[in-house]
């Protein structure tokens, strides 16, 4: 077991690092002279224009890795997206277009409901792609097509680099549509293609960071109740952000959308309480800042996860991390890196089971 940690104390902190080459890995098997290449997942330039609704359907962070594509492909690509949590798609006798395309995303391939679901999609003959770790597993073998993501194997329970692989497989998909569906410039193309390609390098540079973020952590292991907030993609963060922190924790926490504190949640927040914002998108930066000062003038502890040049963060947060600055589809990848880091952290000095926390399971191969 030693050795399979590579001198890691556990194989979460191993997985975190990984990252960087697994991210890597996954982009560069897709991209052939500089450009996105889906053709072996059966999406010819045709398959993709036919496009005209698009379902992700997962479980667990593989949802949150939804949520996130949501925005992104609707944005860049203009294609209406439905992300949905496998157990309910399944049940609910979803209304599919026969032109859309239901898109699994699974880390071991395996996960009952989201075989479930995609049951139910193939049943409705309706085209279907599965993103998955697992090469050979159940998902990948009835999926109509498979984006395998390059992560290697993925030991801790909560996933960290899957997560990741699984992004930047959803980024390739929605710059692919947008180009083909003629909603973006070659020229933005080209530029996306690079941006993704320093993705890598800067996951390692938010990495370098983590002392600091260690620091932090440690002083939260009496929390109570942490709350995440943030806009747009900052809540897809967020929502992913909340899970690593209570999986492993064992720390009640929240995901809110920032705009949605009003409607409840502030009456949660009491002297102290740990509010981390996540504030990667400019053009919502000052809506979410100013949800931060709300949650201030009420007593919460903040902290704040934004990009470098957002200094006057300082004025509002007790602790801010950096992240670099990327294209602001892409900020996901970024921003998860130091909510890992802080679920870890907060875990190790709780002394609990970091890799293994009770209750759950690596896949959930049962209903
Ligand atoms: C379990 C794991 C989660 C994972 C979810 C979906 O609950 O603990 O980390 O996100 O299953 O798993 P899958 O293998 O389908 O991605």
């Amino acid at each position: 077991k030693a050795a399979e940690k590579a001198g890691y104390e556990h194989f979460m902190m191993k997985e975190i690092q990984e990252q960087p080459k697994a991210v890597l890995d996954t982009l560069n098997s897709v991209i052939k002279d500089g450009q996105i290449d889906l053709s072996e997942l059966g999406l010819d330039e045709e398959e993709i224009r036919k496009i005209s609704q698009i379902y992700v359907v997962a479980c667990g962070s593989a949802y949150h890795v939804g949520v996130a594509a949501q925005y992104v492909i609707e944005d860049l690509a203009r294609i209406p997206v439905r992300v949905e949590l496998a157990s309910e798609f399944r049940y609910r006798k979803p209304i599919l277009d026969p032109n859309g395309l239901v898109i699994i995303i699974s880390q071991s391939g395996e996960t009952a409901d989201s075989l479930a679901a995609l049951r139910e999609a193939k049943s409705k003959g309706i085209r279907t792609l599965a993103i998955v770790n697992v090469v050979g597993s159940s998902i990948a073998r009835e999926a109509d097509n498979v984006f395998y993501t390059l992560a290697g194997p993925e030991i801790s329970v909560a996933t960290t680099k899957a997560y990741s692989t699984q992004l930047i497989a959803a980024y390739c998909l929605a710059v692919q549509f947008a180009l083909t569906r003629g909603e973006i410039t070659e020229e933005y193309y080209t530029e996306l293609i690079a941006e993704m390609q320093t993705i890598p390098d800067k996951i390692r540079k938010v990495l370098a960071d983590k002392e600091r973020i260690q620091w932090f952590a440690a002083k939260q292991a009496n929390a109570k109740d942490i709350f995440f907030i943030g806009r747009g993609l900052d809540y897809a963060i967020s929502l992913e952000g909340s899970l690593k922190m209570k999986e492993i924790s064992y720390i009640h926490s929240e995901a809110y959308a920032a705009g949605e504190l009003k409607h409840g949640t502030i009456s949660l927040l009491e002297d102290n309480t740990l509010v981390i914002g996540v504030l990667t998108q400019a053009d919502l930066y000052e809506k979410t800042l100013s949800n931060m000062v709300e949650c201030k003038s009420r007593g919460a502890y903040l902290c704040a996860v934004t990009s470098y040049g957002n200094y006057s963060m300082e004025d509002t947060a007790d602790f801010v991390t950096y992240i670099p600055k990327t294209d602001a589809h892409f900020a996901t990848s970024l921003a998860v890196i130091p909510l890992q880091l802080m679920g870890y952290y907060v875990s190790v000095a709780k002394g609990l089971d970091v890799d293994k926390p009770r209750n759950l399971a690596k896949s959930v191969t049962v209903e």
